[in-house]
């Protein structure tokens, strides 16, 4: 597919040695990815908790790589404004925990970051029809939130080429983010669907090889 070369890899610093983030951080930077993904988790909207701004400001001192920041947490508009201040470049929200998507969407632009909607493997995209033109980018959830290291589900790259049909019928520019189970077995599948943003964890901070072998396995498993 042409839009192969354009494909960029966010990695989620939740599948991370936390007792060395920086460094990992550092090492996933000079690797060559082109975002890191942030995952925070509340313990309510998703049964797992993984962390808040804190340590979105203590990525952000040691990268100047885009911090997309993924809210799985109930009532996000409260905390939207922590997360940009802490240096988060763009905020996700969960479609399904805002019952005010569009008055969201434009808090996070108000803010200046760049503004996604997360939609959950079963939520259907007409959910997101009415916003689709303010999105810098949707991210199809490709396994149910709340931990890393999961299947992917395959009935997502349905999803994943109805939307791309979708933004290319409105003549839009917006990222797909894929998030959840992405590796070198189904990174292609969802490229072909699609997808322009791989999130990853675990296939680059938990294979047991350096990050950078992990990173160029990613890319190299999405060439011709
Ligand atoms: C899942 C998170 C994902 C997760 C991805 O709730 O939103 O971003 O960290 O982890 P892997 O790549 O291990 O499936
Ligand atoms: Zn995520």
């Amino acid at each position: 597919m042409d839009n192969k070369r354009a494909v960029r890899i966010s990695a989620s610093i939740l599948a991370a040695d936390f007792t060395r983030l920086g460094e990992q951080v550092r090492e996933a930077d000079s690797a060559g990815v082109d975002s890191l993904h942030i995952d925070v988790m509340d313990g309510r909207y998703v049964p797992n908790i993984s962390f808040g701004p804190l340590i979105v400001e203590a990525v952000r001192r040691v990268t100047s790589l885009p911090l997309p920041t993924h809210l799985m947490i109930v009532e996000p508009e409260r905390y939207i404004q922590d997360f940009v201040s802490a240096g988060a470049d763009a905020i996700f929200v969960h479609q399904e925990t805002c019952p005010h998507l569009h008055r969201a969407i434009q808090q996070i632009k108000s803010l200046g970051a760049k503004a996604g909607v997360a939609s959950n493997p079963g939520s259907p995209l007409i959910m997101l029809d009415e916003v689709l033109e303010d999105l810098d980018a949707v991210a199809v959830m490709t396994v149910n939130p709340g931990f890393g290291g999961q299947a992917f589900i395959p009935s997502t790259l349905g999803k994943i080429r109805r939307l791309r049909r979708m933004i290319e019928e409105r003549g839009l520019d917006m990222d797909i983010v894929v998030d959840g189970g992405i590796n070198v077995n189904t990174a292609r599948l969802v490229v072909e669907a699609g997808a322009s943003v791989l999130g990853a964890g675990s296939a680059i901070f938990g294979t047991g090889e350096t990050v950078a072998e992990a990173v160029r396995k990613l890319r190299g498993s999405i060439e011709l």
